[in-house]
């Protein structure tokens, strides 16, 4: 018999005593004794490194291989250790229904047969003991084989080479690996690392786990048949609730989309030896990939988190069970447990942004509209570019009906909660509010916006399209939806400039533009219907906009260049209280040229910086100067009607009278 004292010295005092090492090693025992005292061949020197003509002349009478030493030595020796066997099995067997140690929790956790749980204990019990991996190397007859392969598995345990196979329970719970290379028969099994730690006592989780994974613990984690289950709608922390209401007592694992294969198996395999079931946060379809991972794991429960439905056909092949949660709004309860106060209606906040509003502001109630800002500005960087609102409506100079139409946008959207809660009216389709501003450039119209946002106390969020808007597939609706996501804390107004770039017509695909228009304005009208925020789209040519976005529209501005009145009132607002102004004949600026305010104010300030370049006064000359200037960078024709009695000096060389 081998001496069984030596081959322990890595076990702790209780771990000697575990059934499942004491099966593990009385199975090596016994297969090192069919083996090799079994055929009276004591390993030769220089094992598995050498073929000796014995061993070839044994291995011919024995075809096929996996056959193993003659039957009646064989038989007598098996006889001689059947007992121990016996009894080892069954201790092995008792322990496993009692849940005495982390080996028989993970085994029963995961669901294992008792033929499953062998493999495991053999595997377990050679890959944390040299002394065993010794007695493989010798049992294996090859001193580069110190795993057990998965031919030794075959003789040692029943159906064991199955029990390794790609689709087998361990497998799948992504437990145990088998080499990638070499000859099946001699391919070497074990478990995997974060398996050796676990049944060392160790619970760190698998560092190959996705970023921004999350263990959620229950006390009292109880074992639950598998199941599918699919929330959608409101946020994640309203879907997390959910998910709690259902399993009160599960733990749980919550992590993103794994990215990698890697990924995937590390949260399979921890999620198993955690008994945990998992939360998969979507922020988009699932892929078929993944689906046939969860389909899979078919021994862990799953949750399919996602902000909307998921689409029939992406879904996994097994029964599943769903919640659709209509609003992740923030209730009095949230409010008082978050910040000890009432709900405050400037800020819609889901119970996600409410908790991380809360943990900002230390759970300061005053510090909340400061918290708010930065819950938006932190995700909408480099997407988007704030602007904090400086002028006023007397700065915008519109026709009435123009500044009425502003006005009336303004009362929309403070409105709201009055119209459609108070009153009762519906939301159709959201409680959001929806702004075109069109017209040709420089007449107002980022003016407007910024002075909508001032009114509402808001900042105006001007989102870079060229950032937002990608060529890769699914890229420009994830950045979407990263802004809207965002900006839904209702404390900000989102300006798209230059919309057309985006919402061009969905049917022409005649322009640059367009390339990219048809996925995502589909994508762009869907999220628009559940956006509660105000949102301002700005464009040159009202008629390049979609049919399907203008019924989404409610408040349509048409800005038009200023007439001779208009044009006079702007001429007076582009010069600062502060700024030297000589004589200057607004009446005669107004009356000769139609240009719009863009114009009149770049006009104005580079008649400021030539006038502040020698020190002087701002002068009509200095003004048809830049003017001038203007009217160059346009193409613009400059006309003796135009520039009256200026039209030799900015046509000449007069620049020298300016000096003066
Ligand atoms: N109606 C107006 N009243 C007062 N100032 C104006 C008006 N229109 C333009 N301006 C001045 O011109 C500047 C530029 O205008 P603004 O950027 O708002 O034009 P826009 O319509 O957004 O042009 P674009 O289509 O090129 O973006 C404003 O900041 C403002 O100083
Ligand atoms: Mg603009």
């Amino acid at each position: 018999m081998l001496a069984s004292a030596g081959m322990k010295w890595d076990e702790t005092r209780e771990d000697g005593a575990h059934p499942w090492l004491v099966l593990a090693d009385t199975l090596l025992q016994r297969e090192a004794l069919v083996c090799r005292l079994g055929e009276g061949l004591l390993p030769h020197d220089f094992a598995g490194l050498y073929i000796g003509h014995d061993e070839v002349d044994r291995i011919l009478a024995e075809l096929p291989g996996l056959a193993g030493p003659p039957a009646e030595r064989v038989a007598e020796l098996l006889g001689r250790l059947e007992p121990e066997v016996v009894l080892a099995r069954k201790q092995f067997a008792e322990s496993l229904a009692a849940e005495r140690s982390d080996f028989d929790r993970l085994v029963r956790g995961i669901g294992l047969n008792e033929l499953d749980a062998q493999v495991l204990a053999l595997l377990a019990a050679v890959e944390r003991s040299p002394h065993r991996m010794r007695l493989v190397s010798y049992l294996q007859d090859n001193v580069q084989l110190p795993r057990l392969t998965i031919a030794s598995l075959a003789r040692i345990v029943q159906y064991g080479a199955r029990r390794v196979a790609p689709d087998s329970p361990l497998r799948r719970a992504e437990l145990i690996e088998v080499g990638p290379e070499g000859p099946w028969a001699t391919r070497m099994c074990h478990p995997a690392v974060r398996v050796t730690w676990a049944l060392g006592g160790d619970d760190s989780a698998d560092p190959g786990l996705p970023p921004g994974t999350r263990m959620i613990d229950s006390p009292d984690n109880t074992n639950q048949p598998a199941e599918l289950f699919l929330v959608a709608g409101a946020d994640t922390d309203s879907r997390l609730a959910a998910v709690r209401d259902r399993w009160p007592h599960k733990a749980l694992l919550v992590c993103p989309l794994p990215g990698s294969p890697a990924e995937w198996t590390a949260v399979v395999r921890e999620a198993g030896i955690g008994d945990r079931a998992v939360v998969l946060e979507l922020a988009a379809p699932l892929d078929r990939a993944s689906a046939d991972r969860v389909e899979r794991a078919t021994h862990l429960s799953w949750v399919l988190s996602s902000a909307h439905e998921l689409a029939l056909d992406t879904l996994p092949g097994r029964p599943w069970r769903e919640v659709r949660l209509e609003s992740g709004l923030a209730d009095a309860t949230d409010w008082a447990t978050a910040l000890g106060v009432a709900p405050d209606p400037a800020y819609p906040l889901t119970r996600e942004q409410l908790r991380l509003v809360a943990s900002a502001s230390g759970g300061n109630p005053d510090a909340l509209s400061t918290g708010v800002r930065r819950l938006a500005g932190g995700h909408l960087e480099g997407l988007a570019v704030r602007i904090r609102p400086q002028r006023t409506m007397t700065d915008l100079v519109l026709p009435p009906d123009q500044t009425n139409q502003l006005h009336e946008l303004i009362a929309r959207y403070r409105g709201r909660s009055v119209v459609y809660q108070e009153w009762g009216f519906s939301p159709l389709p959201s409680t959001g509010v929806v702004a075109l501003f069109s017209g040709p450039s420089g007449t107002g119209k980022t003016l407007a916006a910024e002075i909508v946002a001032g009114q509402l106390g808001l900042d105006l969020y001007k989102v870079d399209l060229s950032a937002v808007v990608s060529k890769y597939i699914g890229e420009t609706e994830k950045n979407l939806e990263r802004i809207f996501g965002a900006a839904s804390a209702g404390d900000l107004v989102l300006f798209f400039d230059e919309a057309d770039a985006l919402f061009g017509k969905r049917s022409e695909v005649s322009d640059a533009h367009d390339r990219y228009a048809n996925i995502e304005v589909a994508y762009l009208l869907q999220r628009l219907e559940t956006y509660q925020g105000l949102v301002v789209m700005a464009t040159n040519l009202q008629r390049n906009i979609d049919d399907a976005f203008l019924r989404r529209i409610s408040v349509a501005v048409d800005f038009e260049p200023p007439d001779e009145p208009q044009r006079r009132l702007i001429w007076e607002h582009s010069f600062p209280p502060g700024a030297p102004v000589g004589e200057l004949d607004f009446d005669f600026l107004a009356r000769q040229f139609k240009v719009t305010g863009g114009i009149i104010r770049n006009a104005a300030l580079g008649a400021a910086f030539l006038a502040a370049d020698v020190d002087a006064s701002v002068t009509m000359e200095r003004v048809a100067l830049s003017l001038k200037r203007e009217f160059q960078k346009l193409g613009r024709l400059r006309t003796e009607s135009e520039f009256g009695h200026y039209f030799a000096l900015v046509n000449g060389d007069g620049n020298a009278e300016l000096a003066r």
